[in-house]
């Protein structure tokens, strides 16, 4: 199974093995990466699953789909290399690829 390393905001690193076809957010979620919600079932309706991917992996990946786009214009902190974590299927051409989080995901306010 490929490796692929979650990275959190603040460099902290999560390297998990994800069946081909597994999506980066169920992915992340099920092996409980901090930072990945996955609030609307990988449906690209809700963002919380917003990760960055840089090159040379980047350009592997499939186009982005018009809903993808759509809910990647709400996201906090949306940069060139953003993709929705629940629209990218894991396979063996993503092996050792880096998938980085963003600051503002998954922080819960301090009270
Ligand atoms: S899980 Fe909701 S957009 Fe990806």
């Amino acid at each position: 199974m490929p490796n692929i390393i979650y990275v959190e905001a603040d460099g902290s690193r999560h390297e998990v093995e994800l069946e081909e076809q597994m999506n980066l957010m169920e992915g992340a979620t099920m092996n409980l990466v901090p930072g990945v919600e996955g609030m609307c079932g990988g449906v690209a309706s809700c963002a919380t699953c917003h990760c960055y991917i840089d090159e040379p992996f980047l350009s592997k990946l499939p186009a982005q789909g018009p809903q993808e786009l759509e809910m990647l214009k709400t996201a906090k902190g949306r940069k060139d290399n953003s993709r929705l974590g629940c629209q990218v299927l894991v396979t063996w051409e993503m092996e050792g690829m880096e998938v980085h989080l963003p600051e503002e995901q998954g922080q819960e306010p301090l009270s």
